[in-house]
């Protein structure tokens, strides 16, 4: 299968790149029995049914860090540091977040609540600046970032080394997030990739890879990619049979594919990891 949208030789539109947190930190609840909250102006009492449906409040609550439930009330937390006391009363149930570490600010677009729109968000990756995304709630579960997004021929993907480094395009619209950007995310933890897929007939396909990694600028961002799963095939593989797990990154400008006599930078008008031109 070819993988690239709107370019000479290729019949496929790579339309969407998203990556995902695979981790579990996110969206799992840990309780423990016989401690509440304290009350505290950051404290809300709410009516709740049960310890699951006290969970899910708190999970749909990008604030709550801390949930305690009895008896038909469900108490969530906001406190921004999550540092509220506790007191031990039995018959109460405690509800944390999973999560080592909650901040108002997003690391991925996984850290949205579900239920939440697809859209332009900022995100602040550790260690590194904030950034706009498109965050996609809408494709295979939502919580997924936008590396890629390609639908209507817009923006000029055929660019430099230093285009891709840096992102180009639209955020809201057709766009490439940025191979530093890139790094700068998928070396929180670990994150599945999906590529979504169109051809002129309009038929659709993704593809799934568990694990994918982006090395720094150093390794000329030297992909990984491993764990396949969807309804591409191994979209992934060039039509002579090359990974593209392992290539470094190829530009008009710099050439890291193991084609020859082409570039592929050139050859299919955008930078990628390619292996081959095929
Ligand atoms: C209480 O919550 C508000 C909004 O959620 C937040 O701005 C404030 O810092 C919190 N106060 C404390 C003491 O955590
Ligand atoms: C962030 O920086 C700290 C201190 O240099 C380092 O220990 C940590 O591994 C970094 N985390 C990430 C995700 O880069
Ligand atoms: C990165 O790419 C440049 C340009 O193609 C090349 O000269 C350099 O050796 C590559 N770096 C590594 C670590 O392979």
């Amino acid at each position: 299968m070819k993988l690239f949208c709107l370019l000479y030789y290729t019949s496929v539109c790579l339309k969407l790149v998203l990556v995902k947190a695979n981790a579990k930190e996110f969206k799992s609840i840990q309780t423990t029995g016989s401690t509440r909250a304290l009350q505290s102006k950051n404290t809300t009492d709410v009516d709740s049914a049960s310890k699951i449906e006290c969970a899910l409040l708190c999970l749909s609550n990008r604030q709550c860090c801390l949930a305690s439930f009895s008896k038909g009330t469900c108490r969530i937390d906001n406190s921004e540091k999550c540092d509220i006391g506790t007191e031990t009363i039995n018959g109460w149930t405690t509800i944390r977040r999973n999560i080592y570490h909650i901040t108002p600010q997003l690391k991925d677009c996984s850290e949205l609540p579900p239920g939440t729109s697809s859209g332009v968000y900022d995100i602040t990756p550790v260690n590194g600046s904030t950034i706009s995304v498109f965050c996609e709630m809408d494709t295979g579960n939502g919580g997924w970032t936008t590396i890629q997004r390609r639908f209507d021929g817009t923006v000029d993907f055929y660019r430099f080394w230093d285009d891709y480094k840096a992102g180009f395009g639209v955020i809201a619209g057709e766009h490439w997030l940025g191979n530093d950007n890139l790094h700068a995310i998928l070396r929180q933890r670990s994150y599945q990739v999906r590529f979504d897929l169109e051809d002129y007939s309009g038929n659709t396909a993704y593809a799934i890879y568990s694990a994918m990694y982006v090395g720094d600028e150093s390794t000329n961002y030297t992909l990984s990619l491993t764990g396949y799963a969807g309804t591409a095939g191994n979209a992934m593989v060039d039509n002579n049979g090359n990974p593209m797990n392992g290539m470094m990154f190829t530009t008009r400008d710099r050439n890291n594919d193991i084609s020859t006599p082409y570039e592929c930078g050139n050859r299919k008008k955008s930078g990628w990891w390619h292996a081959s031109c095929t």
